[in-house]
């Protein structure tokens, strides 16, 4: 695996990995790796000839009293975990080397980025698009793979990606892996470090509150009733905020007040002690006759 840290090694880096006629596919992260993100290198492996990671802790990203600085950084650990899964490229440039000097534009996906995790961090999405596009165009790949945990965050670049008519890769081809988790439900991140031994143990209610409120949307109660549930569930097992517990529609993100059996939603945002999580899972006419959760 070649790591690659200015936009001149990378050029000529990718052209020499799609040269033949070879396709790449580039799976976008910030680093902190763990099982999450090497399923979605496994799955990048399957679906192209080459395969590149990004590395890149995006400032633009990060609203002012959020996590920048104490973002887990790892490249030498990271690099070990990529060279064994059989990564082709590792892009990790620096701030400057993404945004140069003088950089002004900014990428908004208007609405998207207004609602759920955008009403509560500002400017958050427009980090992500840019950054994202810039990946995308400095690497060209022709498939990339984000994570559903980040579900918005994939729903964003979708939309990006049709409403600019992007080429590499097109918008069919931005695959979404279903989120991977603990063995007791917790979606895996990066974050879930920040959390105390305590913490830990009641962050565990977030997938448990979340599967009893799929099964009760699925056999037609309210909708109201059961998010409410949610919220009450999480704060009762020591969740400290609940900054959304919403039903939407799983492409245009609007809010659904009732299932009516098309593809939604759940969404969830929720602080414990420091740490912000958030997770999602999918409510589809064939789960509807699904055994309910124990
Ligand atoms: O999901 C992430 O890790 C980041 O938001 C991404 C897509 C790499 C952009 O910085």
């Amino acid at each position: 695996m070649q790591t690659v840290s200015t936009r001149a090694e990378l050029g000529k880096s990718v052209a020499m990995l799609k040269s033949g006629g070879k396709t790449l596919a580039l799976v976008p992260t910030m680093g902190a790796l763990h099982e999450g993100h090497l399923t979605l290198v496994r799955r990048a492996r399957a679906c192209a000839d080459r395969v590149a990671v990004s590395i890149f802790v995006n400032p633009l990203q990060f609203g002012v009293n959020e996590d920048l600085d104490a973002y887990p950084r790892q490249l030498a650990q990271d690099q070990r975990l990529l060279r064994a899964a059989g990564v082709d490229l590792l892009w990790a440039p620096g701030v400057a080397e993404m945004y140069p000097d003088g950089f002004a534009t900014t990428v908004s996906v208007q609405g998207l980025d207004r609602v759920l995790c955008g009403m509560h961090r500002p400017g958050h999405f427009d980090g992500v698009a840019t950054v994202v596009l810039k990946l995308f165009n400095q690497v060209c790949p022709d498939v990339a793979l984000f994570g559903e945990k980040d579900w918005q965050q994939l729903t964003i670049i979708r939309r990006m990606a049709r409403d600019l008519d992007l080429a590499f890769p097109r918008a069919e081809a931005i695959i979404g892996v279903p989120t991977v988790r603990e063995p007791d439900g917790l979606a895996l991140s990066s974050r879930n470090r920040y959390l105390s031994q305590a913490e830990r143990a009641s962050a565990t209610t977030l997938n448990r509150a979340m599967r009893v409120a799929v099964a009760a949307i699925l056999a037609g109660d309210p909708v109201g009733p059961v998010l409410d549930q949610v919220r009450r569930t999480l704060l009762a097992a020591g969740f400290d905020r609940i900054d959304y517990a919403d039903l939407r529609s799983a492409e245009t993100l609007d809010d659904l007040a009732q299932w009516h059996g098309g593809a939604a939603r759940l969404l969830v945002a929720a602080h414990i002690g420091r740490t912000r999580l958030i997770d999602n899972m999918a409510i589809e006419p064939a789960m509807a006759h699904m055994p309910e959760v124990a």
